[in-house]
């Protein structure tokens, strides 16, 4: 690591909207029902803990970085090796499926489930079904990498390639879904269709967020950076910390690709609204231009700030992790895994941004690493290191 490490995020162009600020001019003072009941809280996390091969992921401490940015504290919530496909999302639609093999009025090898993924979202559902004996219809979009297809076909899922971008892939698979009779897993909203299921996939991921409280034995974290798609997972650990510190909860900030902002311009309109994705991020599973209206309530209620990001920060956020400062240890990060993160050392080299969001020495930011190398290909091409070399690295650290 060199002097000019942080000069990419020094120069990037962000977009903040303050939403808090916006919440007080309107008003607004919060939304009457909670998105969770404790007991679907506590049911996901009896049914998920039980599941062959859980173990909460890890919580690591990146001390010398924070050291770097003149912050307290960087706890890195790490996925890259949840359950065997190395991102949350496992925990998502593989729990709606396995809701549905619990529940279904059909004969489980009868029951077909489908989705539109940009990969990780998809590889839960395939994973979930191949569990339970179900079929996996899989709908991905024009850009999705042939890695990530292939690891579905590897999960015996039948995967059906669409023109067009993430948005089109989930109206495609509606369609086929309604004249088929298939249930539909999916992580997002249609219009109003899609709530209870979405909502579902939202209940498994808080089985994370249950993990971080465990994990945090000492102070809370002041802020929270967690990057968005649809929102699932921003409103997941939003509502959760609210639940679970009420007034002492962090700060919470949104990070988008400035390529897909559909939260953030939301945010900036005061309402959910639509964006057209017509360049691909490299962060794919972030490349959302509709917010979940699942979603969507409690981040524009609860949400502090929304911030765009630069897909040229991704590569450097990735570099970081993969080969970090000090006694950190290495972490293999994938693209969409490291927009919080990024989004945060932005923050920290822009001083007026670095006032808005009150980082300071003492602060304590937690960020959630989403995904591992959920495409080795890429992610070598990005770092220009293999996902098995930054891990052995690790490994042998580890062992001196
Ligand atoms: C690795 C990763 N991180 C974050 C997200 C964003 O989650 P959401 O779409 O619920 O906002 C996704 C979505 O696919 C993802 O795959």
């Amino acid at each position: 690591m060199t002097a000019t490490t942080f000069a990419p995020f020094s120069r990037a162009q962000l977009r903040h909207v303050d939403n808090s600020a916006l919440a007080l001019a309107r008003g607004d003072n919060g939304i009457p029902h909670p998105l969770f009941h404790a007991a679907e809280l506590a049911h996901a996390k009896e049914k998920i803990e039980a599941w062959p091969g859980y173990q909460p992921s890890t919580l690591r401490s990146l001390a010398s970085l924070a050291a770097e940015l003149n912050v307290g504290h960087i706890l890195y919530k790490d996925e890259g090796e949840r359950f065997s496909l190395g991102s949350f999302k496992a925990l998502g639609g593989a729990y709606a499926v396995s809701e549905l093999a619990l529940n279904g009025a059909d004969e489980i090898e009868q029951i077909t489930v489908t989705t539109a993924t940009d990969g990780n979202h998809g590889l839960s559902v395939a994973w979930g079904a191949k569990n339970h004996g179900m079929q996996a219809v899989i709908y991905i979009h024009a850009e999705v990498s042939q890695g990530r297809e292939q690891a579905l076909l590897n999960l015996g899922a039948e995967v059906i390639r669409v023109e067009g971008n993430y948005d089109e892939s989930v109206r495609i698979c509606y369609e086929a879904a309604k004249k088929n009779g298939w249930h539909i897993i999916s992580d997002t909203t249609s219009g109003d269709a899609g709530h209870d299921v979405a909502r579902k996939v939202m209940t498994g991921y808080s089985v994370m967020v249950t993990e971080i409280v465990a994990q945090i034995t000492d102070e809370l974290p002041t802020h929270v950076f967690v990057q968005g798609g649809v929102g699932g997972l921003a409103a997941t650990v939003c509502e959760y910390f609210r639940i679970a510190y009420g007034d002492r909860a962090p700060k919470f900030i949104v990070v988008e690709p400035e390529l897909a902002p559909c939260l953030y311009l939301s945010a900036e309109a005061e309402q959910a609204i639509a964006v057209d994705v017509v360049e691909e991020t490299v962060m794919a599973g972030l490349s959302c231009g509709e917010v979940s209206s699942v979603a969507w309530p409690v981040l524009f209620h609860y949400a502090n700030d929304f911030l765009t990001i630069p897909d040229a920060l991704v590569a450097p956020t990735m570099k970081i992790l993969a080969n970090p400062f000090g006694g950190d240890d290495p972490i293999v990060a994938g693209e969409s895994a490291v927009a919080g993160l990024a989004g945060f050392i932005a923050a920290t080299q822009c001083d007026e941004l670095k006032r808005t969001l009150n980082l300071e020495s003492n602060s304590r930011v937690l960020v959630i690493g989403t995904e591992g190398a959920t495409d080795p290909a890429l992610y070598q091409s990005l770092t220009g290191l293999s996902a098995h070399a930054v891990r052995k690295t690790k490994t042998d650290r580890d062992l001196s």
